[in-house]
């Protein structure tokens, strides 16, 4: 029984240190309020009495490695859609990918790798999926592309799996590539098995240095709207991961609002229509 539905500020300090800690995640004082909404329905389901039972439990017990899944779940903000922010979608298909399929190094196996990073339920790398299986059936065709997908939130990633929409996550879908790349059930849409097979999903902590050097070479990233949830020396560690992880010539891009400016100065910054990118020269 939940006794106390209020987080005193030692536990919230506490908590909030320990989320950094273990996902990047910051919580300011005035988001107390939200750690403490995003908790309190865990809090109860497991049966915890109060706040600082479960912030000693999560800090203190060997068994704290499955509740912190939950606790993941639990705190991430999963928001997104498909074909989110459509200039930098199209400055993808119009510009990066001819752009890679012309290098001279990458004729000779002809393919093309995405990391989808921070995926959420996988709008994102199922829209560069059907956009990348479009450009290879009309302009590439003896190519390949392989996107691997990940998100700290298991949950999310069990929806992507699962790969069912409904109409307003699929808003901005344009006709033709929902008629093409989905079944509809019901009053949802599933995705079709040929754009789900191009994607790969696993769980992925963006802060976890063995995690992060586990992945292979990558020619684009994605990270859009991800690192707003991260203070300078979070973001900071997290690009330099990607600077490693990227080939030379590939991009990484990011929320459209978000800058790196302070961040880092190994990229060139590439500008598109309405868009821009990080290149790595
Ligand atoms: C707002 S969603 C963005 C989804 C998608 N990239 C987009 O722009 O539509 C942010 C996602 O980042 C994930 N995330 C937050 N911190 C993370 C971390 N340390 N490692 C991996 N994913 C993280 C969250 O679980 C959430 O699904």
């Amino acid at each position: 029984m939940v006794t106390t539905l209020t987080m005193d500020d030692k536990t919230f300090k506490s908590l909030r240190d320990f989320i950094y800690e273990k996902s990047g995640i910051y919580f300011s004082d005035q988001k107390k309020y939200l750690m403490e909404t995003k908790i309190l329905e865990r809090i109860k389901e497991r049966g915890f009495r109060d706040f600082n039972e479960y912030a000693y439990f999560l800090m203190y017990s060997k068994d704290y490695k499955e509740e912190l899944k939950y606790l993941f779940n639990a705190i991430t903000i999963n928001e997104t859609s498909f074909f989110r922010n459509k200039p930098q979608i199209d400055a993808f298909k119009n510009n990066i990918l001819p752009e890679l399929v012309n290098l001279p190094d990458k004729q000779t196996f002809k393919t093309i790798t995405i990391l989808s990073a921070g995926c959420s339920t996988g709008e994102e790398p199922y829209t560069l999926a059907m956009v990348c299986k479009e450009f290879i059936d009309t302009k590439a065709k003896d190519w390949r592309v392989m996107i691997e997908a990940g998100d700290l939130s298991e949950a999310a990633l069990a929806q992507a799996r699962e790969g069912i929409y409904n109409s307003y996550t699929l808003r901005n879908v344009p006709p033709q590539y929902l008629d093409k790349y989905f079944v509809k059930e019901g009053d949802n849409y599933r995705i079709k098995d040929e754009i789900k097979k191009m994607v790969r999903f696993y769980p992925l902590n963006l802060t976890d240095d063995t995690q992060m050097r586990r992945i292979t070479k990558k020619d684009v990233i994605f990270c859009r709207n991800v690192m707003i949830y991260f203070d300078d020396a979070v973001k900071k560690k997290v690009v330099n991961y990607f600077y490693d992880i990227l080939k030379v010539s590939g991009y990484l891009i990011i929320g459209h609002s978000e800058s790196l400016h302070n961040i880092t100065r190994a990229f060139k910054i590439v500008h598109f229509p309405g868009a821009l990118a990080y290149k790595k020269e």
